[in-house]
């Protein structure tokens, strides 16, 4: 989730891991989102769990962007105040994870397998990667 009032976006491509000595969780948004946008003007990002009942909201937050609707009104889904950051969370998500945006950069064709560019980059559309210092990780 980005922005100060929450616009859900559902995600595929994610890591966790260790960097620099902190724990990253990396995630990777095409410009053309909105969600790209607000990451740019904010900085900060929550990643929220889903379950079993979240087929719907993951659909659609898969599938609509921000810009045209309230995604989590859509979805009867509600937002929560973070600890660490001013993005919410997804209240009805069990788990999630709070993010500061530390370092970006971006996937380039130079050097990438050209399956993965024909396959995954046919506008060249290539993703930004963004790596968020975890702040905390919280159960709701
Ligand atoms: C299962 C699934 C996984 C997705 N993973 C990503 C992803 O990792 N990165 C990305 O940029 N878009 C991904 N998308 C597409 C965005 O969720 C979709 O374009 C969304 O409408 C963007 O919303 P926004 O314009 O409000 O940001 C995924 C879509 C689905 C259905």
């Amino acid at each position: 989730m980005t922005g100060s009032q929450g616009n859900p976006m559902t995600i595929g491509w994610g890591l966790i891991g260790q960097i620099w000595g902190r724990p990253i969780f990396q995630v990777l948004v095409r410009p053309t989102r909105y969600s790209f946008s607000l990451l740019e003007a904010l900085g900060e990002f929550t990643v929220c769990l889903p379950v079993d009942g979240h087929a719907r909201a993951l659909a659609l937050c898969g599938e609509k962007s921000g810009r045209d609707l309230d995604k989590i009104a859509e979805c009867g889904l509600s937002t929560a105040p973070s600890v660490h950051i001013g993005v919410p969370h997804i209240a009805e998500c069990p788990v999630h994870f709070e993010c500061r945006v530390i370092h970006v950069n971006d996937v380039i064709n130079a050097g990438l397998d050209a399956e993965i560019v024909s396959q995954s980059y046919p506008k060249g559309d290539f993703h930004r990667i963004y790596y968020g210092q975890i702040l905390g990780v919280y159960e709701s």
